[in-house]
């Protein structure tokens, strides 16, 4: 006799690689799955059914995949029951490969389709493998958030766009997420308001080209970024706005001055920008040039003089020279970054830079040390710039020690301060006393 999936109380344990967007996806999943009976648990082991949300960015991330299904292995075979998932975008770049190559694996799920999950696991019985990785008319945007089941966030990601259409010549991501979509602006305020129903104080709107946003407006126009911000920051009890990940190429006008005309938005932005070099930028297809860039930081900072900008880089694209990584080393000394990551190139199959001849991995291996030496450099000196300063905090869980809390800066910054545990999810007026390895030390203003 089958049974049905709702049947009986069921355990799942989701894993979560890569960006934020998965981290919201997975919450997403979760929520999908509590109506077909599963609860979410923090245990693989006992679990009865394993998701793995997956990134395809790099080589080293989908591989990672592979050898942590090698791990549920004897899982498996102690208990048949077990079902095994794989979403997200190796799932979507790889489909039919993974259950080819992993046949403990029930179902394989793209970034697009996972909320079909419940039907999919009712498909996959008796050995079936189920691949879908379609892109459905209905969305997986249609259903809102659950409300939460115990655990009580302070900040939360939604995500606003998705997709992309700019195809830089290393990316997977246009192929893995497919072409640019912006969610309606009143499905966006009616997600926010249900999280701020829930406790939330900060939201950060996500998208792979979050400010290519372009949203149908209640008035039928499409409204951009700022405009929607705009309208976001009118909800009292939102706090605080982020927004990420973003493309130089569409750092409008208005979403440079709401920079600074909007209190809420927060004074950090991370701009990628790959490489300092206009040859390799060219290359890379980035539709900008490392002076452009530089123009567009400068106008930032115009708006709000304290922001604090963060970065992504690439070393070792093919045909990067050791002047144009020189350029690079430059451009990151103009700018002074306050935060970035930084990555040896990783040749994806099926993008054109893949094709092109390689730049030498121990020279690469090089460049990447000396780049995160000097981003490393540059992050200590704005973390401890801050000491001294008064600053907001939003208090977000317990520290590491008794009668501390932790919480995040106006600039991003851990800060771990002492007070009562009853200020989670309140932000405080906080002085900065101290810098520490990775977080700083500080002290409420106001009790
Ligand atoms: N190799 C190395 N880094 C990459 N990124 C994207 N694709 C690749 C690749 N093929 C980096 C970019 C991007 C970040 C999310 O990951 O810097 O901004
Ligand atoms: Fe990838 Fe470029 Fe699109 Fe960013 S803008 S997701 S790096 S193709």
């Amino acid at each position: 006799m089958t049974q049905t999936l709702q049947d009986q109380a069921k355990s799942v344990f989701i894993k979560t690689y890569g960006c934020q967007m998965n981290v919201y996806d997975s919450e997403r999943m979760a929520d999908a799955l509590s109506s077909a009976g599963y609860s979410p648990t923090g245990n693989a082991e006992g679990a009865d059914l394993i998701v793995l949300n997956t990134c395809h960015i790099r080589e080293k991330a989908t591989e990672k995949i592979y050898s942590e299904l090698g791990r549920y292995r004897p899982q498996k075979t102690r208990n048949p029951n077990l079902r095994i998932v794989v979403a997200g975008c190796v799932a979507q770049a790889e489909g039919e490969e993974i259950v080819r190559r992993q046949p403990m694996v029930d179902v394989v799920v793209g970034p697009q389709a996972y909320h079909n999950l419940p039907a999919l696991l009712e498909r996959a019985v008796d050995g079936k493998q189920v691949v879908d990785r379609d892109f459905p008319e209905e969305s997986k945007f249609d259903r809102l958030p659950e409300l939460p089941r115990g655990r009580l966030a302070s900040s939360a990601f939604v995500t606003i766009q998705e997709g992309c259409d700019k195809f830089c010549t290393f990316c997977v991501v246009p192929y893995t997420r497919g072409a640019e979509f912006s969610r309606p602006v009143s499905q966006v305020v009616e997600e926010v308001e249900r999280r701020l129903l829930q406790g939330v104080r900060e939201v950060t709107l996500l998208g792979q080209n979050v400010n290519a946003y372009h949203g149908a407006g209640p008035d039928g126009s499409d409204w951009s970024l700022a405009r929607l911000m705009e309208r976001l920051a009118e909800l009292p009890q939102l706090e605080r706005i982020r927004y990420t990940t973003s493309h130089p190429k569409d750092m409008t006008e208005d979403l440079i001055e709401v920079h600074g005309s909007c209190g809420k938005l927060m004074p950090y932005l991370h701009l990628p920008v790959q490489s300092g070099s206009d040859r390799i930028l060219k290359a890379m297809n980035r539709k900008h040039t490392a002076e452009e860039y530089c123009g567009i930081i400068e106008r930032l900072r115009r708006a709000r003089n304290d922001i604090l900008l963060s970065s992504d880089f690439i070393v070792g694209f093919p045909g990067e020279t050791e002047r144009d990584f020189r350029e690079t080393l430059s451009l990151v000394r103009e700018v002074e970054f306050g935060q970035a990551y930084s990555f040896k190139y990783s040749a994806r199959p099926g993008t054109p830079a893949a094709e092109r001849p390689q730049v030498d991995p121990e020279e690469a291996s090089a460049r990447l040390r000396q780049l995160q030496d000097l981003l490393l450099e540059q992050q200590r000196a704005a973390q401890d710039a801050m000491v001294g300063q008064d600053t907001k905090v939003l208090l977000e869980r317990r520290g590491r020690k008794p009668g501390q809390l932790v919480g995040k800066s106006e600039h991003m910054h851990a800060v771990h301060v002492d007070c009562s545990p009853d200020m989670t999810g309140t932000v405080r007026h906080v002085r900065i006393t101290r810098s520490e390895a990775n977080s700083l030390a500080g002290e409420l203003l106001s009790p």
